[in-house]
């Protein structure tokens, strides 16, 4: 059987490590997993930790740096960057997708929701997925929800025995990022997925209350929900380091969970996985040390 290569565009981030990970484990000699990252010292930490891939370099910045990596490729999965230009960032690898002639099917990692336009993040996604649906070449929309590594960021609270977390009585599913690996790697290495959107929830619809009851079991003290105003979450954020429009769209992203507008367990990663989705509290049972 030929080898045929599969590009990850953003491989040295948590979705390109988790994508890479699955791909190595579920496949034996017919695919080449070559990681697409900036810098020179992470495609050596992905080389050292999968021997088996190949990394290149290039800045989705700049397209002239493309060309090289999408030769000979025939899958790409888009992870677009945590920053403003993402939609021209997934624009910029979808063109050199359709130049290398050789791709026949792109995966791009997006949001759920991306198709109603509402709030920036949405916009950004939907810009880059319109993008690759008017490209001509086979695509798949693998749109996500909120991650349950996201909780980190939120450690120090938590710590202290307080989930400040703005989504007022809304609910939501965070969903586990290895799970949206292994998600790309059954969508990147079996048929039938072309021209799809697949929506990927947790298993679980959570309250604020519900995930502080989860951290105090799991921690074993004390942890109460709080729901901040809009101004002291934005502060929060913004004292952080979050840039201003990064802290914008996350409080829109809350409204709409505290509005329950996104408040659905869908079943499509169950389908592409065959097995439950990981609950929170289990990822959180395996990462406590950092919630303690
Ligand atoms: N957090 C959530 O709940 C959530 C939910 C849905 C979707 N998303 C979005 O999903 C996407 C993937 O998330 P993630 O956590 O996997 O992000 P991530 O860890 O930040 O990975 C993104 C990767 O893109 C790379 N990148 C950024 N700018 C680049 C450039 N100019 N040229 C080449 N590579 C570049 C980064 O490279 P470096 O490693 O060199 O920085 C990074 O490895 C993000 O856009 C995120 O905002 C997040």
């Amino acid at each position: 059987m030929n080898q045929e290569t599969i590009l990850i565009v953003g491989a040295a981030g948590n979705n390109g490590t988790a994508a890479i990970e699955a791909l190595v484990n579920r496949n034996g000699s017919h695919i080449k997993v070559r990681a697409g990252v900036r810098s020179a010292d992470k495609a050596a930490q992905l080389k050292t930790r999968f021997p088996a891939i190949e990394a290149v370099l290039f800045n989705l910045d700049e397209p002239a740096t493309l060309k090289a990596a999408f030769a000979g490729v025939s899958k790409v999965y888009i992870i677009p960057g945590n920053v403003e230009n993402r939609a021209q960032h997934a624009k910029n690898a979808i063109d050199a997708a359709v130049a290398a002639g050789t791709v026949r099917q792109v995966v791009l990692l997006s949001v759920v929701g991306a198709e109603w336009e509402a709030i920036l993040f949405a916009k950004q996604f939907r810009e880059a997925e319109k993008y690759l649906e008017a490209s001509g070449l086979p695509w798949t929309h693998l749109r996500t929800i909120w991650f349950q590594d996201n909780f980190f960021g939120w450690a120090d609270g938590i710590k202290n025995g307080t989930l400040y977390f703005g989504i007022r009585d809304g609910k939501l599913a965070p969903l586990n990022v290895k799970d949206i690996g292994e998600a790309a790697s059954v969508i990147l290495t079996t048929d039938g997925h072309t021209g799809k959107a697949y929506n990927l929830t947790g298993p679980e619809l959570l309250s604020g209350n519900d995930i502080a009851a989860i951290f105090a079991r799991v921690t074993g003290h004390a942890v109460d929900y709080v729901s901040p105003d809009e101004n002291s979450t934005y502060e929060s954020l913004t004292s952080a380091g979050w840039p201003v429009w990064q802290a914008k769209g996350l409080l829109e992203l809350f409204e709409v969970f505290a509005s329950n507008q996104a408040a659905v367990v869908t079943p499509d990663g169950e389908a592409l996985l065959g097995r439950p989705l990981t609950r929170l509290e289990d990822y959180i049972n395996a990462n406590k040390e950092a919630f303690i």
